[in-house]
């Protein structure tokens, strides 16, 4: 049975590819979204992709995925350190949702160390620039046992 997949971008994240290039890299969003399609192609795997600005309409992406996805990659931009509805939004899908970083948040800011999703999410992935959305993807796989070893 195929297994779908929402990859789902927060604020800001539009902007990857002229934002803070140093920090994030030079991919674009939808480069990066390509770069997930295709590694995921060789599997029976089905990936959704939405980015949004806006915590509600996160929100309600993450509601939506309960009617038809069976895991979230996640990157909530800085709504990871400030929000406790998108935490009880994860918790509300009982989905497997892994949280993804471009960046290692923990060694920026302070307050950046903190995440209010981490807790409820299968795991957080973080630091290695958009390979961080393609470890994210093998660890899903790894759990529905589509990936090995
Ligand atoms: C980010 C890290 C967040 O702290 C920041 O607010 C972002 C991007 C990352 O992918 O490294 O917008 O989620």
């Amino acid at each position: 049975m195929t297994k779908h997949i929402l990859l789902l971008h927060g604020p800001n994240l539009n902007l990857l590819g002229t934002r803070q290039p140093e920090l994030y890299g030079g991919m674009t969003l939808p480069e990066i979204n390509s770069a997930a399609e295709r590694h995921i192609a060789r599997h029976d795997v089905a990936l959704r992709t939405a980015q949004s600005n806006h915590e509600g309409e996160l929100i309600d992406l993450l509601h939506d995925a309960r009617g038809w996805a069976h895991g979230v990659v996640f990157n909530p931009g800085a709504y990871t350190h400030t929000s406790i509805a998108l935490r009880d939004a994860i918790v509300a899908i009982e989905l497997p949702v892994i949280e993804v970083h471009i960046s290692n948040v923990h060694g920026r800011e302070s307050f950046r160390h903190k995440s209010m999703l981490a807790g409820v999410c299968l795991g957080q992935i973080a630091g290695f620039g958009w390979h961080s959305y393609l470890l994210a993807l093998d660890a899903l796989l790894r759990r529905w046992e589509l990936l090995r070893d």
